[in-house]
């Protein structure tokens, strides 16, 4: 069995990883150390910050009654519209004083070991550059609207910040086992693309894929093409995912305790001996143990998706 050498509930320092945990080899700029860490935020010139205020105006025109109130509720605590890229500094003074956590620049993608590493500090690495006009309606790499607008906004609320805690703490474990592509899943289902049912009985996205854009908000929460089901930890850890598209499949939780617990609770040392290396259910696939919510038409999917004309319906 593969192993980290370092015990595993240490995560004061760096893991020293052992030659059989595989990583993706990423080239580390000459300028940051070993923690992936900017010296200084990037000084943003007046365009950078002009982009940063019409994506955040053209998010305002969508969110309200599609966003998490969890989401609105932090988006407000950190007024994080007050003008400008935010000062991660100020930001991080904010956020501490609700939650313990701070935002720290990065300069790109960062290693997963380093990444989980920042996240059971209760750290959040956010991209340090901001897209251009160009690329103002979809970018592939996370830019610092994704990453402070979509991310930070639930780390104010308490029960979701000790999620993200604990999710860093699983980034080992699953490292040890060879299985972060399970673990990514849920990630990308949860952090990334979840919805929430609200006490209302509203669904309502939290997950930042989906709040830093304006077109999946809508498809997420009100289009018929993709199926909304109620999340189940095992379930999504063992289901496929899209990069570069709207989700087939959009998996909702009853509250942040629920995801809280079904992830903490969870005995991810039995799961992972009995998980395939590789995914066992398809993006799009309804099975016999889904609770189904909504059971989604696929015609985007089915009508080829981005790049085909296909309407988001
Ligand atoms: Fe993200």
């Amino acid at each position: 069995m593969n192993t980290i050498t370092q015990s595993e509930t240490d995560y004061s320092k760096l893991p020293d990883l052992a030659a059989n945990v595989f990583t993706a080899p990423l080239k580390k700029p000459a300028h940051v150390g070993d923690d992936w860490l900017e010296p200084a935020q990037h000084v943003y010139v007046a365009e950078e910050n002009a982009i940063w205020d019409d994506l955040f105006a053209r998010q305002m025109e969508i969110l309200p009654g599609r966003a998490a109130s969890a989401f609105m509720a932090g988006l407000d605590k950190l007024d994080l519209g007050r003008g400008g890229v935010p000062e991660f500094g100020k930001m991080s003074e904010e956020l501490s004083a609700l939650t313990g956590w701070s935002v720290v620049p990065v300069p790109m993608l960062i290693p997963d070991h380093v990444f989980f590493w920042h996240l059971a500090n209760r750290r959040f690495p956010a991209g340090n550059f901001i897209r251009s006009r160009e690329t103002f309606d979809y970018i592939q790499e996370p830019d610092v609207f994704h990453d402070v607008f979509g991310h930070v906004p639930m780390l104010t609320d308490p029960v979701f910040a000790d999620y993200m805690q604990e999710y860093g703490r699983a980034g080992w474990k699953a490292m040890r086992y060879n299985r972060l592509k399970a673990l990514g899943s849920l990630y990308w289902y949860t952090v990334e693309f979840g919805l929430i049912q609200e006490a209302s009985g509203d669904i309502r996205a939290y997950g930042a894929g989906i709040l830093s854009g304006p077109m999946e908000v809508v498809f997420a929460t009100e289009a018929r093409s993709p199926n909304r089901i109620m999340l189940n930890v095992d379930r999504v850890m063992r289901t496929d995912y899209v990069i570069s598209d709207l989700q087939p499949t959009y998996f909702v939780i009853e509250s942040f305790a629920d995801l809280y617990h079904q992830t903490v609770e969870r005995d991810f040392d039995r799961l992972y001996r009995n998980l395939s290396p590789s995914f066992t259910y398809a993006h799009s696939a309804v099975i016999d143990v889904d609770d189904v919510l909504h059971r989604g038409t696929q015609e985007y999917l089915l009508r080829g998706g981005r790049g085909s004309g296909a309407e988001p319906v």
